[in-house]
């Protein structure tokens, strides 16, 4: 086990570059399964959740080798569909293999993911959309057994816009036999760049990005050409709150300011000043933080994976600042652990109350899921005059590639250590 220690007190100054997105990294990495031969992936970001993955696709036949910064995945011998229950548990993004799968090999037996830190997080608007496209299923012992001859296109709307429901019946839409159309799909940034990498091998998808996504099934695709994953969001704007809760400078290298528009906006309310350059955004904070209130939503609205570290920012802005959550249910778990560092919030239901401190003490503090575990960092990074210990970082690795030297190489006091 490993913790993080920061001293907090320094503004953050200087360049940081983003890594390739988590988010558009999962779907696109099991989109391989969709034609045979081999994938070469650039910007994939080293991280836990990209490393299950690959070890759930392994036990597959799927082969992986990684050279000068490119992933080449070799889907040409696919002899397996089970995800065991022992990785699935770890990243319940397992959950994208079923489509890929089913359009590849007609099955799939992949564990049912559990509950979550920060909701019950079911899929069955994912499951409801496969049997419209003709899948049979069955839950046996936890697991899913999905069973298909060939997938046929069908109109799915989607209750909520869900974003690995939309990547799954869009990988499962490509291969159908017909059109599909999904309504009320998400529009994330992530969806875009799998949807690029769909037609680079051949797919034929209009709409995504919106809300109508018409997908025109083909039978074979072919492996793309070399595809360069996005830049993540959720990490450059994580970056981009830490400028502004140490009051520093930061240049955030390779993000596109068009996915962070609703972050944009906010940290301008808040004070800071945040320019727009040719290859990312500079952020400059600025004194005082001013208090602002935030809902989130899907995209482009502001980012559930974003709130746990916007609100790190608020608890040492002046005034009081509602923070409401309306994506998932549970979202406010980092409230204790802020709260031992000498925040005050109150939490009424699935909103916020965060009443800006002049600063925030040092204190040992427990990460609990990925998005938390950011905030708690963030949150050390101003706490003065003594160590702030995050505990159970596993889930910070889970999707950010080494964010503590980052932090460090832009002048913070801040290193892992093992306990
Ligand atoms: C994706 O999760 C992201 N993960 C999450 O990022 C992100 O928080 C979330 O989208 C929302 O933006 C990946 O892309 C791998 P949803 P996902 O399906 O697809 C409900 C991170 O920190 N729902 O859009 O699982 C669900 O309970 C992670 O990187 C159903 O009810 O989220 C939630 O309330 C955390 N039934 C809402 O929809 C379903 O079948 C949105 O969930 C599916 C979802």
């Amino acid at each position: 086990m490993e913790k993080i220690v920061i001293e907090g007190g320094a503004p953050l100054k200087g360049a940081v570059r983003v890594s390739g997105a988590k988010n558009a990294a999962l779907p696109v990495i099991a989109a391989c399964f969709l034609a045979q031969g081999t994938h070469r992936l650039k910007n994939v970001p080293h991280l836990k959740d990209v490393q299950t993955i690959k070890t759930i696709m392994s036990g597959m036949g799927v082969g992986f080798s990684e050279e000068n910064g490119v992933l080449s995945v070799d889907t040409a011998e696919v002899s397996g569909y089970f995800a065991p229950y022992g990785l699935v548990k770890t990243m319940r993004a397992s959950i994208l293999l079923l489509g890929p799968l089913l359009a590849r090999l007609g099955r799939a037996k992949i564990s049912l993911p559990g509950g979550c830190a920060i909701g019950a997080r079911p899929i069955n608007l994912h499951l409801r959309a496969l049997a419209a496209m003709g899948v049979d299923m069955f839950l046996d012992r936890g697991y899913i057994n999905a069973t298909v001859d060939r997938l046929k296109g069908a109109k799915i709307f989607f209750d909520i816009p869900t974003v690995t429901g939309t990547e799954n019946i869009l990988m499962a839409a490509v291969r159908a036999e017909g059109t599909t159309i999904l309504e009320n799909a998400a529009k994330e940034p992530e969806i875009v760049d799998l949807a690029d990498f769909l037609r680079a091998m051949g797919a034929h998808i209009e709409g995504d990005g919106t809300d109508t996504i018409v997908v025109e099934g083909v039978k074979e695709l072919s492996p793309a050409p070399e595809h360069s994953i996005i830049p993540d969001r959720i990490e450059a704007g994580t970056l981009m709150i830490a400028a502004a809760i140490t009051k520093g400078s930061v240049s955030i290298e390779g993000c596109r300011p068009e996915h962070l528009a609703a972050v944009i906006e906010k940290l301008h309310s808040a004070g800071a000043t945040v320019r727009e350059m040719q290859n990312g955004l500079v952020v400059q904070g600025q004194d005082p933080i001013i208090s602002v209130d935030i809902e989130t939503m899907p995209f482009p609205g502001f980012p559930t994976d974003l709130q746990a570290q916007f609100m790190a920012l608020m608890c040492i802005a002046k005034g009081s600042s509602v923070i409401r959550e309306t994506v998932f249910e549970n979202r406010f778990i980092h409230v204790s652990e802020l709260r031992r560092m000498g925040a005050e919030i109150r939490i009424r239901g699935n909103q916020a109350l965060v009443v800006g401190k002049e600063r925030l003490l040092p204190a040992p503090v427990m990460a609990t899921d990925l998005r938390a575990s950011a905030s708690l960092v963030l949150a050390g990074l101003v706490a003065e005059g003594g160590r702030t210990e995050v505990n159970r970082i596993y889930h910070l690795d889970r999707g950010y590639e080494a964010l503590e030297k980052k932090f460090q190489a832009l002048g913070a006091s801040i290193w892992r250590e093992k306990i």
